[in-house]
């Protein structure tokens, strides 16, 4: 079988995409990343991906007078590479609606918490304020709407009554590395389909999504 063709989109730290690099290295996943694509010239994520001598672009939204012109740009540089799997590891840019629907059903996001709980930002810190047990992360398909979208598969993470937001985000952060390349592994396997928005997987409804629990799949 061929290779997928992977493109990352980042603005920081980059700690998923070399879990993503890690698994593609390591033989997880049967892919090549053909570019890591930053809105942020210092992303650290940057630094990973040219020393693996993945193929780096920086496109800093600052230079585009609106948001269409800098989604526009971003197509511009991710089409010509026909990825299979579009994936946003820390990218932090809201995408407008033709961008979304132009990768419908190949656009994956990762988001810190157990969704639909807690979209958007500072969420070790809201769970930690509503007294949650149990926080973690989320793998899942992009829709129009922020954080939103079929969800593949979860880490749950227990809260510990010791934990602080940075305690808290570095163990959500760990199973983050765990579950992205297992949901990019059942993407580009082919073993995800879409109903409607309905996700299957194996041509079976997921009537909830996957759940990662104490290092396995339950
Ligand atoms: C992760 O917490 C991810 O869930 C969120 O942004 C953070 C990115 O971290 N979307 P990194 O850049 O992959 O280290």
């Amino acid at each position: 079988m061929d290779k997928a063709s992977l493109v990352v989109l980042i603005s920081g730290s980059g700690s998923n995409l070399q879990a993503i690099i890690d698994a593609v290295k390591n033989k997880q996943l049967n892919a090549e990343i053909s570019a890591v694509i930053s809105n942020q010239a210092t992303a650290k994520g940057l630094d990973r991906a040219a020393g693996e001598n993945i193929t780096t672009h920086v496109i800093d939204h600052r230079q585009y007078p609106s948001r269409e012109l800098f989604d526009t740009a971003l197509m511009q540089t991710i089409d010509p590479l026909e990825p299979d799997l579009v994936i946003l590891a820390g990218f932090m840019r809201i995408l407008g609606d033709n961008f979304i629907a132009h990768y419908q059903h190949q656009l994956l996001n990762i988001h810190p918490s157990l969704l639909p709980k807690y979209k958007g930002l500072n969420t070790h810190r809201k769970a930690l304020e509503n007294s949650d047990k149990v926080h973690g992360a989320s793998v899942h398909y992009v829709s129009n709407e922020l954080d939103s979208g079929p969800v593949v598969i979860q880490a749950e993470v227990p809260v510990l009554a010791t934990d602080t937001e940075d305690s808290l985000a570095r163990r959500v952060l760990a199973e983050e590395h765990k579950i992205y390349p297992l949901a990019i592994k059942l993407h580009i396997e082919g073993r995800i389909t879409f109903d409607n928005e309905h996700l299957q997987l194996d041509n079976q409804v997921l009537t909830k999504p996957l759940l990662w629990k104490n290092n396995q799949l339950i």
